[in-house]
C-alpha cells in the first residue's frame, strides 16, 4: 500500500491502453478518459503519481480550478498575500511567472517527489484535478481548497485561444460540480470563486480570500492601503508588463510555455467576439440541464 492507504496502482502503460482516448484541439497530444474527465497524458501520470504519493498537510491550502478559469490570478493574489511580510519571499511575483511560485500538484510532484516535504515552500499547492480525483490524502488532511469557476463562455474562448484546442480536465461541469457540491457541505474547508466576482468586486473579494488563507489582512493593513497594492500587483496590466511574463518562459527553455499567454484580455463576455449568440445560448443550454438540480447556476 501507498502512502495514501491505497494499493499499488496498475501500470501507466496498462491505464492508457485501457482507457479511450480522444483528439483533443492540441492535435499532437491525445486526450484520455480517466476517472471521468479528460486528460493529456502527461497530466495523467502526474496525477496518478499524486494520487499514490502526495501527503498533504493540514497547513496546505488547494487552489482548485479547471484550465482558463483565473488560475494565473487566483495564484498570483494568493502567494501575494501568504508572502507579503515574509522578507525572503516578497518580490517572488517579479522574478516568476505566478505557475512557478507554488507546487503544481499533477505537473511538478512527479518530477521532484521531495517537493512537497521542501523547507520553506509556500502553504499552497494548485491543481487542475476535478473533486472526485483528488489524493486521499487531501480529503482526509482536513486542509482548506479554493475553487475558482468562470462563465463557461469566456472559459472556452480563452481556451480556444490558449491551445487552440479542447477541454482537458473537462467534462467543465463536473469540474465545477464536484468543488460546488463540497463547498456546500464544507464551506469552511471550500472556498467558492467566481472569476467575475473577483473581477467586479475585487478588494471584498481578496480580503476574503485572505481570510480563507489564514492570511487575513489586520486593521492597520487596510488603512495603510496593502489590499489595494496587493490587487495591483497581481492586476492583468501590471503582470504582463513585467519582463519575466513578457518574454519568460514556464518550464522546459525550448519547450516550454511562453508567460506571456497566460495574460490575455481578461474581460467578462469577450466570448461575444467570438460566438453567434445561437451558439452561447447552446451553450447556456447545455450548462443549465447538465447543472439541473445542484442550486448551481452561472
Ligand atoms: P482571457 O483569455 O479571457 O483574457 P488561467 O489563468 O486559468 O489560465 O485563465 C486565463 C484567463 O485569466 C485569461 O483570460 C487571462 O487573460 C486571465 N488572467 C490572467 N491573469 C489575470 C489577472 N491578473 N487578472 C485578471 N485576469 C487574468
Amino acid at each position: 500500500k501507498d502512502e495514501n492507504g491505497s494499493p499499488p496502482p496498475p501500470s501507466f502503460k496498462e491505464i492508457i491502453s485501457t482507457h479511450p482516448t480522444e483528439n483533443g484541439w492540441k492535435v499532437f497530444q491525445h486526450l484520455c478518459f480517466y476517472q471521468g474527465f479528460w486528460c493529456f497524458p502527461l497530466h495523467l501520470k502526474g496525477a496518478m503519481f499524486a494520487q499514490h504519493h502526495f501527503k498533504a498537510q493540514a497547513t496546505d491550502v488547494f487552489l482548485c480550478s479547471a484550465p482558463k478559469t483565473g488560475n494565473t490570478w487566483l495564484k498570483a493574489l494568493s502567494v501575494a498575500i501568504v508572502t507579503r511580510n515574509d522578507n525572503s519571499n516578497n518580490n517572488l511575483l517579479l522574478n516568476k511567472v505566478p505557475h512557478e511560485c507554488i507546487m503544481f500538484l499533477e505537473k511538478d510532484l512527479i518530477k521532484n517527489p521531495t517537493a512537497q516535504s521542501d523547507e520553506g515552500r509556500l502553504p499552497l499547492v494548485a491543481t487542475h484535478l476535478p473533486y472526485t480525483a483528488l489524493p486521499k490524502s487531501i480529503l482526509h488532511s482536513g486542509c482548506k481548497m479554493v475553487y475558482i469557476c468562470r462563465d463557461p463562455k469566456d472559459a472556452f474562448v480563452s481556451l480556444w485561444h490558449f491551445a487552440r484546442g479542447k477541454s482537458n480536465f473537462g467534462p467543465y461541469w463536473d469540474h465545477v460540480l464536484g468543488y460546488w457540491k463540497a463547498s456546500q457541505e464544507n464551506p469552511e474547508k471550500v472556498h467558492f470563486m467566481r472569476y467575475e466576482n473577483l473581477l467586479t468586486d475585487t478588494i471584498s473579494e481578496v480580503k476574503r480570500l485572505a481570510e480563507c488563507l489564514g492570511y487575513p489582512f489586520v486593521r492597520i493593513e487596510e488603512k495603510q492601503g496593502a489590499v489595494e497594492k496587493l490587487v495591483n500587483l497581481c492586476s492583468l496590466q501590471n503582470l504582463s508588463s513585467l519582463e519575466i511574463n513578457k518574454n519568460g518562459k514556464y518550464g522546459d527553455a525550448e519547450r516550454g510555455i511562453n508567460n506571456n499567454v497566460y495574460f490575455r484580455k481578461g474581460k467578462i463576455g469577450d466570448w461575444m467576439n467570438y460566438l453567434t449568440p445561437e451558439m452561447g445560448e447552446k451553450l447556456d443550454n447545455i450548462m443549465e440541464e447538465k447543472l439541473s438540480g445542484s442550486g448551481f447556476t452561472f
